[in-house]
């Protein structure tokens, strides 16, 4: 009986699931715009071992993304040998005609050497090394990335650019274009579609562009989509000097990411390691990619990321992870990842701190946890309010948790200052504290603990903006995604 219920429970559930698939098919707005032209994309990349599977991942979907342009950054690599990989890997694919240059923009704070070489083991595999040195010299462009970005946003084509790599290309015996699509390549198709820029590394060009070309550029872009910062969790980073707050990305060019946070106008999409630390390229997912080796993007993407697949064992604590693969995956399918909308952040841009990005929202779990320590503390008398970093508390819970529970008090103090502030103002009750009033707390903040701790470097915060965070990804739904996507 129970039995019977339970399937007639599960037939009805059934009908219903496809029920509400067709209604939302029809009802969903990406729907339509699915059916009409691809998006046009920059790939804003800084050559590390993830951003090549990443370019795989982005050239695999025609029918949904066209790459318009790639520039490079000089972080997670060496970056002429990243050029030359780039330019490899899209001519062994048939896109030689994407144009890629290299930014000129400099590190604040440079990548360890070991991650910049490891670009070297992806330049010498045979799979992509059909080219000779004097057919390669050609594709490389003069024009610096920043300046390819900034041409491609305003539609001016790339100087010296689209055309001349396209005939480079072709002079290069790049005939094998069996994913050729009418005008690829070149920024200045007479189409007014906005941009989407995917940056995989830091936000130097993005901000570089917004800085020089300001509203003109800013209206350009749809989107920008960049695998950086760390919300709710600790960071990547262990430098001398820097407190472990920031992820990679954002520390190697902390005044960039402040910039970015300056304008409010241009969505930004954060794939922070929130997210990523739940993508680890592991060798399982690398065989996978093996079973299906008569797929050439399997073939290269399982090649490149197995040169990095050690870390599982070199760095078991944390692992090599999929972090701009991730990107990539969630602008393709935008229903693998999860999303919190709007999160009011901003970003420390010099200091201890620097490079860290900072929500002014507790995370849903870490708000789901504080309300039940606020219960147990009620029963204990709050003694186990903070966890200093030195403490076997820290030890027991590791500097992840240390960071949670400092984000949550400093959080819970800027509430706390603001409901104050308010009710002194003698006016009515401010439920949500304005914009410029949480700037101002902020500003006040800092500079007080600036001059508690008699610090001699200034801290300097970003403005506050929205943004919107990929927060949350099921790791196995990932895998299979790019899995199916890589049967090219
Ligand atoms: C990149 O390719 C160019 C052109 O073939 C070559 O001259 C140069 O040595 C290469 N760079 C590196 C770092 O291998």
């Amino acid at each position: 009986m129970a039995c019977e219920s339970s399937h007639r429970t599960r037939q009805a559930a059934a009908f219903f699931a496809a029920t509400c698939l067709i209604i939302c098919q029809v009802l969903k707005p990406g729907a339509s715009a699915r059916i009409s032209r691809p998006r046009k994309v920059i790939f804003d990349h800084d050559g590390g071992i993830d951003d090549y599977v990443t370019l795989l991942l982005l050239l695999s979907a025609p029918d949904r993304v066209r790459v318009v342009g790639i520039t490079i950054l000089d972080a997670d690599c060496r970056v002429e040998l990243a050029w030359n990989t780039t330019l490899k890997l899209l001519h062994t694919l048939g896109h030689g005609h994407i144009p890629v240059a290299v930014s000129s923009l400099t590190a604040v704070n440079a990548f360890p050497d070991p991650w910049r070489n490891s670009v070297l083991s992806v330049d010498v595999l045979p799979l992509i090394n059909d080219l000779t040195q004097e057919e390669l010299a050609p594709l490389r462009l003069a024009t610096p990335g920043e300046e390819l970005m900034a041409q491609l946003l305003l539609g001016r084509g790339a100087p010296g650019g689209g055309g001349d790599a396209a005939a480079a290309a072709a002079a290069a015996g790049d005939n094998n274009n069996n994913n050729h699509h009418g005008n690829d390549g070149d920024g200045d198709d007479g189409d007014d579609e906005p941009i989407t820029i995917v940056a995989t590394g830091p936000l130097s060009n993005v901000a570089y562009v917004l800085r020089k070309y300001g509203a003109a550029a800013a209206a350009r872009i749809r989107e920008v989509w960049w695998m950086g910062g760390a919300m709710w969790v600790g960071g990547n980073v262990v430098e001398p000097g820097h407190d472990g707050s920031a992820e990679w990305n954002a520390y190697w060019d902390p005044p960039a990411v402040g910039e970015v946070w300056g304008w409010p106008s241009v969505p930004l999409v954060v794939v922070p390691l929130d997210a990523t630390n739940a993508v680890p390229v592991t060798p399982e997912l690398i065989y996978r990619l093996g079973r299906q080796a008569r797929y050439r993007y399997s073939a290269l993407a399982g090649t490149v990321w197995s040169r990095v697949v050690t870390w599982v064992y070199d760095r078991p604590n944390e692992p090599y992870y999929a972090w701009d693969t991730l990107t990539a995956a969630c602008v393709l399918q935008p229903d693998l990842c999860e999303k919190l909308y709007d999160v009011q952040s901003y970003a420390v841009v010099a200091g201890a701190s620097q490079g860290r990005t900072v929500p002014l929202a507790p995370s849903p779990e870490a708000a789901e946890a504080a309300a039940e320590a606020a219960a147990a503390a009620e029963g204990a008398g709050g003694a186990k309010g903070s966890c200093a970093a030195a403490s076997p508390c820290a030890e027991q819970h590791g500097a992840g948790e240390v960071q949670r529970r400092r984000m949550e008090a400093e959080e819970a103090d800027m509430r706390a200052a603001l409901r104050e502030e308010a009710s002194e103002g003698g006016g009515g009750a401010v439920a949500v504290p304005s914009l410029p009033q949480q700037q101002q707390h902020l500003q006040q903040k800092q500079k007080q603990s600036h001059q508690e701790r008699g610090e001699a470097e200034e801290v300097v915060w970003s403005a506050t903006r929205g943004v919107t965070v990929v927060n949350h990804v099921d790791a196995e739904a990932f895998y299979a995604f790019v899995l199916q996507a890589l049967r090219v």
